[in-house]
C-alpha cells in the first residue's frame, strides 16, 4: 500500500482534503526519499484522537452503517497513518479550533514522544527516511527525479480533482507549484501545464437525468501533437476508469485516425446513492449502479463538443462566437445522423441528390435558417472556401467538407433508408480484376441501399444501370473502380463498421475535388450542409475540414498586440 513517496502523499494530502482544508502546503525533500511534509489547515485532531490516528483501523470516517452508502471522503481504511509511520519516522502536529495543540512523534510504529505544540488549528505530517527500517523496499525507490515526477503527477491529479483547493509545492526549498484556488477547470488546468494548453481544448457540458459530465477534450486536429493527459473524477474524486475514457474515445470516431488517442479531463457528477467509488480504493475503479446510462451520457458530451465548426484546427487560442458554433443539433448516437437533414436553402445542384433524399424526413427548426446567415464565401485556388468573421479568418477544406457531408448522408442511407439513384441512359459496363469482383459481391447489397443499380454478368463483368448522384460533377465510374479498389481484401465484419468503411469509402471518391471551381451558390450550398452535419469540423480520415486563424492571432503576428 505504501509503495513510494508518491503514495505517501497521496494518503497524506487525501486526509487533509478530508479535515476540510482549504490550503495545503506540500514540501518535498529528494523526491519524498528523505522527506514528505504536508501541512493544512483542515479541521486538526484532539490529542486523544491523534495518538489513535496512527494505530491501526484507526479511521474517523464512518460512524455508522450509513455512512458506507455514498461516502465522499477519499478513505475509510484508518490504515494510511498506520502503515506510513510504521516504515518511517514520523512527526505528527495538529491543534484543533479550542484545544491545545498536539505533537505525536513515531518511530518505526512505536510512539516515541507526545508533547504539546503551538500551532494554529490544522494539521502537519512530517515523513521523514521512509523505508529507513525496511532495507528491502528502499531498494525499489527510484532516483529522485522519477520519484518526484510521480509526486507532481499526484498532486496535479489532485489539484484537478479539487480546484477549491489552495495548493503549494516545493521540492528541496525551490517553489514548483502555486496553485490559488480557482473558479474553473480551465483556469486550474493553465495553472498547472499553462495557458496554450488549456486554451486549445473544447468545452464538454451536458446533463442527462440525475448525471452530469464537464471538462475539457482536445480538438481532434491537435490529437498525437502533444503527451496525451487523462484525468477522470466522479463526484469530486479523481479516478481511474476504462470504461468511461472508451466512451469518450467512441464519441471521436471518424474524426482522428486510428492509433492516436485524446487528451481528455471529464467531470462526472451523479447521485451519491448510484456510485460506489470506495470499490477499490487503491485503484480508483469506479462501480456504477448504471454504468450504461453514464458512459452513454460520457459519450454523447464529448461527440457534441466535437459537434461545432468550433471544434476544427486553429491557429492561436479559439474564440469561435456561439452563433455559429451552435448549430450542431444535439446528436444521440455516434451516427445518428437521421434527424440531420439538408436544409432547403441548399437546392442549387450540387447537393439536389440529398434533398430529395430528406424529403420523407421531417424538417428541423435548423433546418429553416435564413440564407442571411452564410458570410460571403470566396473560394481560394479552387480547393477552399473562405469567409471573414467577427472573429478571424476562416477557411474550409472543399473537398474534406463535401467528404463529411457525403459521408453522413450515406451512413443515414446505410442505416435507415434509400437513396435514390439516376437511371443511366446507356448502361456501363465494368471488367473487374477477381479481387474487386469479390469486393463487390461482398458488398453488393449494401451498394444497391447507396443508389446503384448492378446486374453481375458473369465472370468479372458488370453492368451498371442506375447510380446515386450527390452532383453534377459525380463519376459514377471512377467511383465505382475506386472504392472497390479500396475494399479489396476488407474483413470488416460488423454490420456498423461496414457501414462506416463503405460510406466513408464512398464519400472520399463522390467528393468534389480540389481543383473543381465551385459556383457561389455551391459555395453556399456546402456551408449549410456542412453546418448541419454532427461533426462539421473533420472528414473522415481524421483531418480538419475547417481551420481558423484568429484575429487576436493575425495582431499578435504582426505585433499590433
Ligand atoms: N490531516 C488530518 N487532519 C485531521 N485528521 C486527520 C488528518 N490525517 C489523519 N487524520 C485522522 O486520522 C485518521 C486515520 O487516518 P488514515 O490512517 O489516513 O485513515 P483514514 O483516512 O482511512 O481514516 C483519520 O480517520 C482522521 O480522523
Ligand atoms: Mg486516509
Amino acid at each position: 500500500m505504501v509503495e513510494r513517496p508518491a503514495s505517501v502523499v497521496k494518503e497524506l494530502v487525501e486526509n487533509a482534503l478530508d479535515a476540510g482544508a482549504h490550503a495545503v502546503d506540500l514540501a518535498i525533500e529528494d523526491g519524498g526519499r528523505q522527506t514528505i511534509r504536508v501541512s493544512d489547515d483542515g479541521s486538526g485532531m484532539s490529542r486523544e484522537d491523534a495518538v489513535l490516528s496512527i494505530e491501526r483501523h484507526a479511521t474517523s470516517k464512518i460512524r455508522s452503517a450509513h455512512d458506507l452508502v455514498g461516502v465522499r471522503s477519499f478513505g475509510f481504511r484508518g490504515e494510511a497513518l498506520a502503515a506510513i509511520s510504521s516504515v518511517s519516522q514520523l512527526e505528527l502536529e495538529t491543534a484543533t479550533d479550542d484545544g491545545a495543540g498536539t505533537l505525536v512523534r513515531v518511530e518505526g510504529g512505536h510512539v516515541r514522544e507526545v508533547t504539546d505544540a503551538a500551532r494554529r488549528r490544522g494539521t502537519t505530517v512530517r515523513v521523514a527516511r521512509l523505508f529507513y527500517n525496511a532495507p528491502a523496499r528502499q531498494k525499489f525507490l527510484r532516483g529522485a527525479r522519477s520519484e518526484w515526477r510521480a509526486i507532481l503527477d499526484v498532486v496535479g491529479t489532485m489539484a484537478l480533482a479539487r480546484r477549491d483547493v489552495r495548493l503549494d509545492v516545493s521540492h528541496d526549498g525551490k517553489p514548483m507549484l502555486n496553485l490559488p484556488a480557482a473558479a474553473s477547470l480551465r483556469d486550474r488546468l493553465a495553472a498547472i501545464h499553462g495557458g496554450s494548453v488549456a486554451g486549445r481544448l473544447l468545452g464538454v457540458d451536458e446533463v442527462s437525468g440525475t448525471t452530469h459530465v464537464a471538462g475539457l477534450v482536445e480538438r481532434p486536429a491537435d490529437v498525437g501533437t502533444a503527451t496525451r493527459r487523462i484525468f477522470l473524477s466522479v463526484n469530486g474524486r479523481a479516478v481511474r476508469d476504462i470504461g468511461i475514457v472508451r466512451a469518450a474515445e467512441a464519441a471521436y470516431r471518424s474524426t482522428i485516425p486510428g492509433g492516436v488517442r485524446p487528451t481528455l479531463f471529464l467531470e462526472v457528477v451523479v447521485a451519491a446513492d448510484m456510485v460506489d467509488v470506495n470499490v477499490h480504493p487503491a485503484k480508483a475503479e469506479v462501480r456504477f449502479r448504471d454504468r450504461w446510462q453514464v458512459e452513454q451520457t460520457v459519450e454523447r458530451a464529448v461527440r457534441r463538443a466535437l459537434g461545432t465548426f468550433d471544434a476544427g484546427a486553429t491557429f492561436g487560442r479559439s474564440v469561435w462566437p456561439a452563433a455559429l458554433a451552435g448549430t450542431a443539433p444535439a446528436p444521440a448516437e455516434p451516427v445518428d445522423v437521421e434527424s440531420l437533414q439538408p436544409t432547403t436553402t441548399t437546392s442549387d445542384g450540387l447537393f439536389a441528390a440529398s434533398d430529395s433524399a430528406s424529403a420523407s424526413a421531417a424538417a428541423l427548426p435548423e433546418a429553416s435558417r435564413p440564407v442571411s446567415d452564410i458570410p460571403p464565401l470566396i473560394q481560394l485556388q479552387r480547393t477552399y472556401l473562405m469567409f471573414e468573421h467577427e472573429h478571424g479568418v476562416v477557411l474550409i477544406d472543399q473537398h474534406s467538407a463535401h467528404e463529411r457531408v457525403l459521408f453522413e448522408q450515406f451512413m443515414r442511407t446505410l442505416e435507415c433508408g434509400e437513396q435514390p439513384s439516376q437511371r443511366l441512359l446507356f448502361p456501363m459496363t465494368l471488367h473487374l480484376g477477381p479481387a474487386e469482383s469479390e469486393a463487390f459481391e461482398t458488398h453488393r447489397e449494401l451498394f444497391e441501399r447507396l443508389g446503384f443499380e448492378i446486374e453481375g454478368f458473369g465472370g468479372h463483368t458488370l453492368i451498371v444501370r442506375a447510380v446515386p448522384m450527390p452532383h453534377p460533377r459525380f463519376d459514377p465510374e471512377r467511383c465505382l473502380r475506386e472504392t472497390l479498389a479500396t475494399l479489396t481484401g476488407d474483413r470488416e465484419t460488423g454490420a456498423h463498421a461496414r457501414h462506416e468503411r463503405l460510406a466513408a469509402t464512398v464519400a472520399c471518391k463522390a467528393a468534389i475535388k480540389a481543383g473543381d471551381s465551385l459556383s457561389p451558390g455551391e459555395m453556399r450550398a456546402l456551408f449549410v450542409a456542412l453546418r448541419d452535419t454532427t461533426l462539421p469540423a473533420h472528414d473522415v480520415h481524421g483531418r480538419a475540414t475547417i481551420v481558423q486563424l484568429t484575429w487576436d492571432e493575425i495582431e499578435r503576428r504582426f505585433g499590433r498586440k
